[in-house]
């Protein structure tokens, strides 16, 4: 085993890892945080989705060790510390794009990095950022809608974040 230090979630954490593990063996099964699911395995299907600094990774695929002294966002780290949801969090709920739910975690993480960096996004914004991330059972209109429905995303961030504080 290695020690490995990083940010996950917003706080700092220092671990124990094995050189070969992902990222998705370390939070899944050492971290239990279950809610970054493991679907293909092989980097297909997105549902291991967590944000590295900002960007969307497939977990499933990311070598534990280059998290070292980076900054991992799962879907655990995206409500507040009263356990309100994220403005993603509720659109999803509010649009049905949410059925099983299996990739919704990377499917929220996705479109978060994708709204950090363009708030305003045009459908084929959305369709390509989204592309890595498979769903089984809405048909992605519902997805798009709730993310199109954060237009006013910059204010609806600002205003989570200043409830959280
Ligand atoms: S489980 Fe990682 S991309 Fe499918
Ligand atoms: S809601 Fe079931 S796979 Fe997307």
């Amino acid at each position: 085993m290695q020690k490995m230090v990083f940010r996950l979630n917003g706080h700092p954490v220092e671990t124990l890892v094995e050189p070969h593990w992902t990222l998705l063996d370390l939070l899944r099964d050492k971290l239990e945080l279950t809610g970054t699911k493991e679907g293909c395995g092989q980097g297909e299907c997105g549902a291991c989705t967590v944000l590295l600094d900002g960007l969307a990774v497939n977990a499933c695929l990311f070598p534990v060790l280059e998290a070292e002294g980076r900054e991992v966002t799962t879907i655990e780290g995206l409500a507040g510390p009263d356990g309100a949801l994220h403005p993603l969090q509720e659109a999803f709920i509010n649009y049905g794009a949410v059925q099983c739910g299996f990739c919704t975690p990377g499917m929220i993480l996705s479109a978060k990095a994708l709204l950090d960096e363009n708030p305003h996004p045009a459908e084929d914004d959305i369709r390509a950022a989204l592309a890595g991330n498979f769903c089984r059972c809405t048909g992605y209109a519902q997805i798009i809608q709730a993310i199109q429905s954060l237009g006013a995303y910059e204010e609806k961030e600002v205003e989570f974040i200043t409830r959280e504080t």
